[in-house]
């Protein structure tokens, strides 16, 4: 059942396996399949390590098409650089597929917006260089990309500078809007019927935090400020946005699907995930939220759906010290996925976890991340589907925990290295 529902907060693999390592993301649809572009992370380092692209008939099942973007020789995306919030656009005028990213150096401290293009959605782009608004580079870091229903192509920097692109998306042609969320970060624009909705993420590294929105009646404003995406302290539960995909239902409405992070420095390969929620609009007074988390959603239907229930089992871990494990015996049916059920906190660190055969051959390892800053107690980690047989489960603490410092070397991140797990089921 689970294999038709979108999961929230907990890493997703793809058909061979592999963690989808696609982070800051957009998606693109076309010729009916969903095109997930995102940044392709390293489990140790900030580096760039190319622009990945998926692609899936569901939201759900998802294939590994290439890196779009591997990392260059040389130029903004060549060694020693960072390569960030990658989206992509079909540019109207000239059916080309238009890439724009955040390229900097290791310290934030050269931001370039950059282009790409390619003739096929998921072909290898070819880097262009700088997006530049009056033969000058845009200066900026956090990006997003919108389209409009007649195809004009616009881009939002962080603090909330909008520019309209020229037809052929390969510059900016003018600035329709500035500084309209100081010190926002992370821009996701939307129109749903006749409004624009922009959201911004705060300024807190790879943290997630309260995100907001503003709204307008056009991309050039004026703009006003709304409110909170979700509910105040729910760290817009736990993630930061990225995107809104218009998604269309199978009874053909049109939602706006909020896409955001849950980033898990410096281990984002293992333990960064995705939350995309449908995002709840009300006519009335022309407002947009999202209320409830949905842990599972089915994306035909817009609808929150239940994880099977399957069996389950105990396997009680709670402890902050490097080393402490446990160990279970289970057995699964085909195509089985094992998930664990447990709390992650403020104080949380990392676990591994490793399935083994019983004459000892692992199947599959990954870390388990067990920090949020808004308290959590679900799900918390979803293997890939298992080939019927007996296993053993080992579950053991790292002693380690996501720590990051913002530019001001304010320390963010787990306040401990603690992992608290109740049980296993089986789904
Ligand atoms: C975030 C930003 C990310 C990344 C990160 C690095 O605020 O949204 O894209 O740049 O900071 O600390």
């Amino acid at each position: 059942m689970s294999q038709s529902l979108i999961l929230n907060g907990v890493p997703w693999f793809d058909d061979d396996g592999h963690a989808v390592n696609a982070h800051g993301a957009c998606i693109v649809e076309d010729a009916g399949r969903y095109h997930l572009f995102g940044e392709y992370k390293t489990d140790d380092e900030n580096r760039f390590a190319g622009f990945s692209c998926y692609s899936s008939p569901d939201l759900v099942h998802w294939r590994f098409e290439r890196l779009a973007l591997p990392p260059q020789p040389d130029g903004p995306l060549g060694p020693n650089r960072i390569g960030e919030r990658v989206k992509v656009m079909r540019c109207p005028a000239t059916g080309r597929y238009v890439m724009f990213a955040h390229a900097d150096d290791l310290g934030y401290r050269d931001p370039l917006i950059v282009i790409a293009v390619s003739d096929a959605v998921n072909g290898e782009y070819r880097m262009v260089g700088p997006l530049r608004h009056h033969g000058e580079p845009i200066r900026r870091w956090d990006m997003g990309t919108f389209q409009d229903i007649d195809g004009t192509g616009y881009l939002m920097t962080h603090e909330g500078d909008i520019y309209r692109l020229s037809d052929d998306y390969l510059s900016a042609e003018e600035l329709v809007a500035s500084d309209i969320a100081p010190g926002g970060e992370s821009p996701a624009m939307t129109r749903i019927g006749d409004t624009y909705v922009i959201m911004f993420s705060n300024k807190t590294s790879w943290d997630r935090n309260d995100n907001y929105y503003l709204s307008a009646p056009s991309p050039a404003g004026p703009w006003t400020y709304r409110g909170l995406v979700a509910p105040q302290g729910s760290c817009t539960w736990n993630s930061q946005c990225s995107f809104i995909f218009p998604l269309t239902l199978a009874d053909g409405r049109t939602v706006p699907m909020y896409m955001g992070d849950r980033w898990s420095f410096p281990h984002q390969v293992s333990c960064a995930s995705q939350v995309w929620l449908p995002l709840h609009y009300d006519d009335v007074d022309d407002s947009i939220g999202l209320p409830d988390y949905w842990p599972a959603w089915d994306p035909r239907t817009g609808e929150p759906g239940d994880l099977p229930s399957g069996r389950e089992m105990a396997a009680e871990l709670d402890s902050s010290a490097l080393g402490e494990e446990i160990r279970l015996s289970f057995s699964c049916g085909e195509r089985e996925r094992l998930a664990v059920i447990g709390t992650t906190d403020i104080d949380g660190g990392y676990a591994m976890l490793t399935i083994a055969e019983p004459n000892g051959t692992t199947v599959f390892s990954s870390l388990v991340d067990c920090y949020s800053p808004t308290p959590y107690t679900g799900v918390m980690f979803v293997c890939p589907e298992l080939t019927a047989g007996d296993y053993e489960l080992r579950l053991r603490t790292t002693g380690e925990a996501s720590v990051f410092y913002k530019k001001d070397g304010t320390r963010l991140g787990s306040t401990g290295t603690r992992v608290r797990t109740t049980a296993i089921r089986l789904i």
